[in-house]
């Protein structure tokens, strides 16, 4: 057992992790840790407070992705990613779309759930009768609370009461909530948690109940990541012929492939999968970029995915009348104020970059780049397949690994276009062309 680990300082926990379980390789090892250690002792601090017992920074590519025509607005993406190709594929969708008048995205609502889980001993409609009495004396309760939020034109919306059938005695109260810009995890767990502290003051001493109906026992409080509500849709569409050719496919046997790519992914959950994580490559990393939770976004989303009772793609196409039509429908809760998107440096300049946008703005964004991200992918999975791209950039970071020039970078990049690319063939390729004259 360690005992009083995070009372030590960041020196003395870096040692000791690494003296204990790397002891061969201990000044190595903290050396490496300590490379990544920013001078400015500020930042430092900064980014260690985000979370505990740090020991280093992890630092990943931060990068943009231009191009993207939103609803007629146009924006420079920020990306945070560390898989190869997913820009890339996002910036030449974007490009793609912004030739054929853009990518359009509605958002329906910003509004959040949050539950307060309790039992209780009684007829379910006993407490049912009681809910508005309830309900007025939990608002009165958190006045204090969330006196501010209502100024923005946000606060509690309104609750109902939750009982399962399956599980005796468990209610839950749902709670809706508008945070307005801010993704309001604190504001909406906090408000729960003096819910649960005021229905049990409510319930001990309302003088209708019985001795056994004032039993109540809180469970827990706490906001969900399931916001159906937020619901948001992106689409592109033009006329079929439109498209062009694409990897050498004409635009109808592109389009005809492209469609029957996505309805695959409609039937079958092990394609859903992969084709919904092709989506969550471009989300997460503007979600990251801009100081958001993109583990939260991502619950949200597969949750959606099986609302159907059957896990599917959270895109669709469909051609009608000539036109090829592609749209992306995912539910998701983002914050431009408060929390990281504030505190972190780099996520501040994401939202400058992007123009300071609110809640849904940022949401619009987001979804444009899950559905360019699908689209990129797709189109690269019915042409050419994926490992053309992905090896050209793997061509390249072996090229750049091993010090080739720019000449020597254009002459590699037409002798493997048909061949296959490995570290010792590429090695192979320099020696033998640096041996020439
Ligand atoms: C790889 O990160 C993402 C893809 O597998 C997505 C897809 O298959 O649709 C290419």
């Amino acid at each position: 057992m360690v005992k009083s680990f995070s009372k030590l300082s960041k020196e003395e926990k870096l040692q000791r992790v690494m003296q204990e379980r790397l002891p061969e390789a201990c000044t190595q090892m903290e050396d490496i840790l300590r490379r990544f250690w920013y001078k400015d002792a500020q930042l430092q601090e900064l980014l260690d407070s985000f979370s505990e017992n740090t020991l280093s920074n992890y630092p990943l590519p931060f990068g943009v992705a231009p191009n993207f025509l939103v609803n007629g607005r146009e924006y420079i993406v920020p990306m945070v990613i560390e898989e190869s190709s997913v820009v890339a594929a996002a910036s030449s969708a974007a490009k793609f779309w912004k030739e054929r008048g853009g990518i359009s995205v509605t958002i329906e609502d910003t509004l959040k759930i949050g539950q307060l889980h309790f039992e209780w001993w009684g007829l379910p409609n006993r407490l049912e009768q009681v809910l508005p009495q309830i309900q007025e004396e939990l608002m009165k309760g958190v006045r204090d609370l969330t006196n501010n939020m209502v100024k923005r034109g946000g606060g509690v919306l309104g609750m109902e009461l939750i009982k399962f059938q399956e599980e005796p005695n468990y209610y839950q109260l749902r709670v809706q909530f508008e945070t307005c810009d801010s993704m309001g995890a604190n504001f909406i767990n906090s408000v729960l948690e003096e819910f649960g502290r005021c229905l049990v003051t409510f319930v001990e001493n309302w003088p209708e109940f019985s001795v056994e109906e004032r039993r109540i026992r809180i469970l827990m409080a706490i906001l969900s990541n399931y916001t159906p509500q937020c619901i948001g849709k992106a689409e592109v569409s033009c006329p079929i012929e439109t498209l062009g050719c694409i990897n050498g496919y004409e635009a109808e046997d592109f389009a005809y492939r492209f469609c029957k790519a996505v309805r695959i992914a409609e039937i079958d959950p092990y394609r859903a999968a992969t084709h919904n994580k092709g989506i969550y490559n471009g989300i997460d990393a503007v979600v990251l970029a801009t100081g958001n939770d993109f583990r939260a976004v991502e619950a949200c989303g597969h949750v959606h995915a099986s609302s159907e009772g059957r896990y599917k793609s959270l895109s669709s196409c469909h051609l009608e009348g000539g036109k090829f039509n592609f749209a992306l429908e995912i539910p998701l809760a983002l914050g431009t104020v408060g929390g990281l998107t504030t505190l972190h440096p780099l996520a501040q300049l994401s939202m400058r970059l992007l123009g300071n946008p609110g809640a849904k703005e940022l949401m619009e964004i987001v979804l444009a780049v899950g559905l360019a991200q699908n689209f990129a992918a797709v189109r690269s999975l019915v042409t050419t397949g994926i490992q053309k791209g992905h090896m050209k950039m793997h061509l390249l970071n072996i090229l750049k690994q091993v010090g080739a020039t720019e000449h020597e970078i254009e002459g590699a990049t037409c002798f493997f276009e048909d061949k296959a690319i490995t570290y010792p063939a590429v090695r192979k390729y320099l020696e033998e062309i640096r041996k020439l004259p």
